[in-house]
Parts: C-alpha cells; structure tokens; sequence
C-alpha cells in the first residue's frame, strides 16, 4: 500500500487544538454493518422486508450479509482502535434482542452485544450505544409499528432488557437516530422502510417515538449508573432561495417540521403552533402527560449533520407551502447533497442560541464519492478527506465561537449498506470489496488516523 502524504491538506488542523477529553468516534448500525440476518436467533427488521420487496432499495440488495460485521467485528474494532479513536457509536438490533411480543430475551443476541462492548472497552473505545436506528422487529410491524401506542411499550421493555445488561459498562445511550428519517422517510414519502405514504399517519409514528424517547430517559437513567442519555437528530439549517419575504417566511414553515418540530418539544415548548395550524387534522393525537414525557431533560444533544437546504414558497405544496429547489454552481458529493462546513457552524451556533442543550456531540457527518481503487490496492479519496477536514475546520470554528461541542462521530468506519441506495452510496473511511469483504483503510482513514494520532499536518 502507498504511504498516504498528507502535505497537500487544505489547512491546518492539530487534534491539540481541541480538549484532552474530546470524544473521537466513529459512527455505525447495526443493519448497514452486521449482516447475519437468520443467525442465533435474530427475526426480520421491517428492512429486510423491505429490501426484499422488489423496487425498493436501488440495487435491488439488502443486509442479509452487508459488511458481515456479526463475524468480523474484532477486525473491525481492531481497525478503529489503530485509528486512534476514543468512542465508537453502535446500534443494536432490536429483532436480536426480541423475537416476539411476549418472547423472553434471546440471550445469544445479548451476548453478542455483550461481547462487541466488551471488545470495545479492551480497545479504549468508549461505547456509545444507538438503541434504535430503524430496524424495528416485523412482528410489530405488523400490529402496526410505530402507529401503535403499544409500540412504545415494546421498546421501554426492549431498553429496559438492553440497559439492565450493558448498563454497567455502557454510559452513553442514544434513545434514537433522526427520528425525522423513521417518521417522514419510513411513512411519508415511503423511501424507507415500511414505505407508507401518508402524512398523519407520518406524523403519528413520529409522536409515538418521540413519546417512547423520552420515558426511555427516566428507563435508562435508572438501569445505569452515572447515564448520559441523548437523542441523534438529523438537522439542517434552512436557507432562502431568494431574499424575498415570500420565501423567506417559507424558509420559517420548511424549519417548522425539519427542526423545531424535534427541538421545540425536546425542549419543553411542545410541537410549533405553525406547523399545527398548517397540518390541522393531519396533526397527531396527544395524550395526556405525552408532551411532559418528550420534554425529559437530557444530557446531551446529538446532531447528525450532512447538508443545507435551500427553500422556495410554493403555495401548491401541502402542507408546508415549501420546496426544496437545488441551486446550480454548489459543490456536492455524489450524493447531490451540498457540501457546507460553513452550514455547520451556523447550525451549532443556532440551536445553541434558541435551546438549552446543554453538551453538543456531532454523532454522524460524512460524504459519499465515487471511490475508485487504484492498481497498487489504495483508495485515494481526497474529496473525502477533504469533505473530513473542512468540516473538523468548521467544528473548530465553531468551539472557539463559544460552542459546547464535546465530540465527533464521522459517519462511517466502513462503507455500509446505504439504506434504498443499497450498496451504491460509499461512505466508510474504510473500503469494503463485498465480493471478498477485504477492509482497506481509504486515504480519508489514513488522514483521520494521522491526525488522531497527533500529526503535525
Ligand atoms: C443518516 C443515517 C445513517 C446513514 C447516513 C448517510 O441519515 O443516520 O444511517 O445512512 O445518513
């Protein structure tokens, strides 16, 4: 393998420049890495239900083998400690745990839990556990998934089985991944699993997992001594495509349910009355004591970064009377999202301005590009690299602006399965050939690694 050269960087970053303790992972799910769909117990996920449905995920596969991360985990653990990371984020599998609704817990399922903590502990990764990022069990979804208040039952038992078990060597708990992505993608516009298509039933399932969030606080904090327990949310700034007041009030409706209609509750405020009058009867039905369990205090925020979006009014569009539009001229990964580190630190500063967060972690940030391998076996990814720099750059930035920012998860260690793009979309710092499922620490990971280790760059 070539010796990566890293005198070419953008700019100057030192892992000095930031506090002894900050935590440095990487970010990862259980259903992009683990593959093992049938072993030792494990039942369907809805997204083996829906990658199987023909039309679905782009390439036609799904993560029945995916990174095969279920055998090949201290490889992989391996591969993150000779990083130089300090934090490793996971998820569980939920349908490991639980194979039915009255079921006893499966203890191989545990166990490999168990096992994957207790290899990170060996590793000086300090776990941080995802408890639900999207693969929930078939057979609730079949009683009707997240629509169904019993749902929220399901998973209080389901966390209060895992906390019980991991709790007294896992402090760092996360409730859930970007609830937006389970509500609106899973029930809106039917890119994700289960693949509905309505807006209340959308708005529905969203309150039911915002309700479960926060009496899994309480849940947790009981079960684990000295918990810090959060949520990961995906947020966006929003940006008008013009100056002019139409869009830029449609930039407030377009924020309404992109942000506020997480933060706003999280916080204590409830859900934005806009964006209630704006949906009307499509709104979810609350019931007493839901906003109160929502608003339990937390100890820390995760943001998921990736992108800025930019709205236009369009009165045509329910209910938000927004759209998205793509200016020309941005730079993009091949995802088409835009590539702003800028976005970044005004997306910091403003939830540290209009919410009492408290510590803020970036849980996932990362880009997707066309990886190409070279005939020497290395991966040159400069554009990830790149993409890696600028917003570590941004974070600086925005620390030194007075930011409570305590940690950075890039997204990913491996290349995964990426959702409805299948096995398309790249974005490890680490290469996966899945013919062989050989890993190869890209150019991206090589920088990352150097700068963990304290490269003078
Ligand atoms: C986020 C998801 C994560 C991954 C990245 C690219 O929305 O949380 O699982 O798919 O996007």
């Amino acid at each position: 393998m070539k010796t990566p050269i890293f005198k070419d960087l953008p700019m100057t970053l030192r892992r000095a420049d930031f506090s002894d303790d900050f935590v440095w992972g990487v970010s990862t799910s259980s259903y992009q890495i683990e593959g093992a769909a049938t072993l030792d117990g494990r039942v369907p996920s809805i997204w083996d239900t829906f990658s199987a449905t023909a039309g679905k995920v782009r390439d036609g596969s799904t993560g029945a083998v995916a990174c095969d991360h279920y055998h090949r985990w201290e490889q992989d653990l391996d591969l993150a400690q000779s990083m130089g990371l300090n934090a490793y984020r996971f998820s569980i599998a939920w349908p490991r745990i639980f194979n039915g609704v009255d079921a006893e817990p499966n203890a191989k399922g545990l166990e490999f839990y168990s096992k994957l903590v207790d290899g990170m502990l060996a590793r000086g990764l300090q776990p941080w556990c995802t408890l639900y990022h999207w693969d929930l069990p078939q057979y609730l979804q079949d009683q009707g998934g997240w629509e169904n208040r019993a749902t929220i039952s399901a998973y209080l038992h389901y966390v209060d089985v895992v906390t019980r078990h991991l709790g007294d060597r896992v402090r760092h708990w996360i409730t859930h991944n970007e609830p937006w992505c389970t509500a609106m993608h899973g029930n809106w516009d039917g890119m994700h699993a289960p693949g509905k298509r309505s807006l209340p039933l959308a708005l529905q399932v969203c309150h039911h997992v915002m309700v479960s969030h926060g009496r899994a606080v309480a849940l947790i904090r009981a079960n684990v001594a000295d918990a810090q327990v959060g949520i990961a949310l995906s947020l966006h700034p929003i940006h008008a495509a013009s100056a002019s007041a139409e869009d830029q009030a449609a930039v407030q409706r377009h924020d309404g349910l992109r942000n506020r209609w997480f933060l706003d509750p999280l916080y204590g405020r409830g859900y934005p009355a806009q964006v209630l009058e704006l949906v009307g009867e499509d709104a979810p039905r609350i019931e007493a004591g839901d906003m109160e369990a929502i608003a339990a205090p937390l100890d820390f925020l995760g943001v998921n970064y990736y992108f800025p979006e930019v709205v236009r009014d369009a009165p045509e569009h329910y209910p938000l009377r927004s759209a998205i539009i793509h200016p020309e001229g941005r730079e993009r990964t091949a995802f088409g999202w835009e590539v702003a580190p800028q976005g970044m630190v005004e997306l910091l500063a403003r939830i540290a301005r209009d919410y009492p967060t408290g510590p803020l972690y970036i849980t996932e940030n990362g880009s997707t590009y066309e990886d190409q391998v070279s005939a020497d076996g290395s991966i040159d990814d400069v554009q990830r690299r790149d993409y890696l720099i600028r917003h570590l750059a941004a974070m600086r930035d925005a620390i030194a602006a007075g930011g409570n920012i305590r940690g950075y998860f890039a997204w990913s260690l491996l290349d995964n399965f990426e959702w409805a793009e299948g096995y398309l979309r790249r974005f490890g710092l680490t290469y996966i050939d899945y013919a062989t499922q050989e890993r190869t620490l890209k150019h991206s990971g090589h920088w990352y690694s150097a700068f963990l280790h304290g490269a003078q760059n």
